[in-house]
């Protein structure tokens, strides 16, 4: 059966809009900071905006056997958008190659698994008993920005741990942030919204 995904607003009791006014503050600068150290890496100076993360949210598909797998989850708003929309804590692995982030999406998922580590080797971060029951993997590392031998080695690592799924990309560019065709991967511009910095698309990458 396939968990539909539907994202809803958090609830507004004080503690929520504590916990929101200080993420707003403290996420968007750990964000600038690590981007003054790593550009390339964070591709973006502040994170996605909350109309980006309904967007990713709504393309998810997982089966009720299934997790969701995100990739350079960053400061982890699109993390908190899906379990805001109901999917369990338990069934979401996120994996973020910077340590700060990992301490901050340590303390702001709790129960789900929350990896430190580099994307390209997947497999050996991935516990071998979910590995094959990936039901959606988010994308967030900005593949544009790297030569083409470079996106090859993670949409290989997203292939062993989760073959024929393929993955969702969220990207700035107005085409295909990737060379689909060269990557032997279909692609669809699933959304687009203007409400981010800067405007945004959801694509899905299947391989053919
Ligand atoms: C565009 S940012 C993510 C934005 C995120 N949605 C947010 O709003 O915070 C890309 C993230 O990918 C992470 N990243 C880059 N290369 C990585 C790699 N090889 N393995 C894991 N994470 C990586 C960066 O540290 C950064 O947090």
């Amino acid at each position: 059966m396939t968990h539909a995904v539907k994202f809803t607003e958090l609830s507004s009791d004080s503690t929520v809009i504590k916990e929101k006014k200080t993420d707003w503050m403290s996420g968007p600068w750990l964000f600038f900071r690590r981007w003054i150290a790593h550009p390339l890496r964070m591709g973006s100076v502040v994170p996605s905006s909350p109309a980006l993360c309904r967007r990713v949210v709504a393309a998810v598909r997982c089966a009720a056997d299934e997790v969701v797998l995100e990739l350079g989850a960053g400061t982890g708003v699109i993390a908190r958008a899906l379990l805001a929309s109901g999917f369990p804590a338990e069934r979401l692995i996120v994996v973020e190659i910077e340590q700060e982030m990992v301490a901050k999406l340590r303390r702001d998922l709790p129960g789900a698994l929350v990896i430190e580590g580099d994307a390209r080797v997947l497999s050996e971060l991935i516990p071998a008993h979910l590995q094959g029951r990936i039901g959606t993997v988010i994308c967030g590392i900005p593949l544009v920005l790297l030569p083409r031998p470079e996106q090859r080695r993670f949409i290989d690592a997203i292939e062993a741990v989760a073959a024929g799924r393929g993955f969702l990309h969220y990207s700035y560019c107005a085409t295909s942030p990737l060379p689909f065709r060269a990557h032997q991967l279909s692609a669809k511009r699933e959304a687009w919204t203007p409400l981010n910095i800067p405007p945004a698309s959801v694509w899905r990458y299947l391989p053919l």
